[in-house]
């Protein structure tokens, strides 16, 4: 092959490689897996740099049905004197002192008719990335188990835990 050949094979495999990649971010933005939220926390830095156990943050999440949200005077533990400068950070802050929490977007939920606890998975050792992924890799949440009936209910069958309809539907 011609140089000119191999580069316009290289552009466009890469380009290919790249508007895949653009529409999966779309997709996933559509579909509303991976939304926004008011404050850009990155998991990335407070789970893989940090260390931050899940539970540190999720207070709930082995004593009750909810996982919760962390209350920002645990953030502010450290943002008190972290970063103070940035962006996201003084909105942090804002909240904190005109005690306003923050409203997160959810990116999994639910519907009413359907019971979960967090609590019991936790306590027979379902981790936490077999429901919603490697968290500690994502700078957004997304969401990657679907929380479809037979999602729950595949598992269920694997793992010998109950199937009978009145588990999940009260
Ligand atoms: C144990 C200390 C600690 C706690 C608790 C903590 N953070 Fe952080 N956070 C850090 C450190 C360290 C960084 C990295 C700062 C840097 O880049 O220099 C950071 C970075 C951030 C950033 C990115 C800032 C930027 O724009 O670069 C955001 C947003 C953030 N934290 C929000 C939060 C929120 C919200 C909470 C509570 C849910 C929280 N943090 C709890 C230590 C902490
Ligand atoms: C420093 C605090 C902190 C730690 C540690 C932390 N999280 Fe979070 N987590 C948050 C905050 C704040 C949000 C809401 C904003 C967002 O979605 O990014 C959140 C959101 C989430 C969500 C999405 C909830 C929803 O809306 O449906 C999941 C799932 C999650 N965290 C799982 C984890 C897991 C798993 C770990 C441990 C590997 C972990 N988190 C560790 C603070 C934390
Ligand atoms: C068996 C699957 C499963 C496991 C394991 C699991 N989750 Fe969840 N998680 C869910 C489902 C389903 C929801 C939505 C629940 C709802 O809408 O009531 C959820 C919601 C959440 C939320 C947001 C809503 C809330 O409950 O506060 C957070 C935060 C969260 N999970 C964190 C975690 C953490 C941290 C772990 C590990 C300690 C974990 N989850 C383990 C399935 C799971
Ligand atoms: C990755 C595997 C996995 C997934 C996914 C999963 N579960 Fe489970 N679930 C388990 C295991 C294991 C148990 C057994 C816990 C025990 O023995 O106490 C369990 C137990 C339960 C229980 C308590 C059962 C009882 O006997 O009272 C409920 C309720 C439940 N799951 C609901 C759900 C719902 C709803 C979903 C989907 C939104 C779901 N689970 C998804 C593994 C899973
Ligand atoms: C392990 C948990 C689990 C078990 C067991 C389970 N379901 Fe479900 N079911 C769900 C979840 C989660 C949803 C909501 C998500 C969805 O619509 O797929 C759901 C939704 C439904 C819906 C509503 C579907 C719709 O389109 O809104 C019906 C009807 C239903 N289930 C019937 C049953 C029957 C009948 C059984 C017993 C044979 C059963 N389920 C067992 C978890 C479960």
């Amino acid at each position: 092959m011609r140089k000119p050949a191999i580069l316009l094979a290289v552009t466009a495999y890469f380009g290919v490689l790249l508007l895949a990649m653009a529409a999966l971010g779309i997709s996933w933005y559509r579909a509303g897996l991976a939304p926004d939220q008011p404050i850009a926390f990155p998991h990335t830095i407070h789970v893989s740099k940090l260390n931050l156990p899940c539970n540190f943050c999720h207070i709930f999440v082995d004593r009750s049905r909810h996982a919760g949200a962390p209350p920002l005077e645990k953030c502010m533990s450290c943002h008190t004197a972290i970063a103070t400068e940035r962006e996201e950070i003084r909105k942090l802050a804002r909240h904190y002192e005109e005690k306003r929490p923050v409203e997160w977007n959810r990116v999994y939920s639910l519907p009413e008719h359907v019971y979960f606890s967090h609590k019991r998975h936790v306590k027979a050792q379902v981790d936490c990335s077999e429901c919603h992924g490697k968290v500690g890799a994502m700078k957004k949440v997304r969401k990657v188990g679907s929380l479809k009936m037979g999602w729950c209910v595949s598992c269920h069958r694997v793992r010998g835990a109950s199937l009978d309809c009145a588990t999940c539907h009260k």
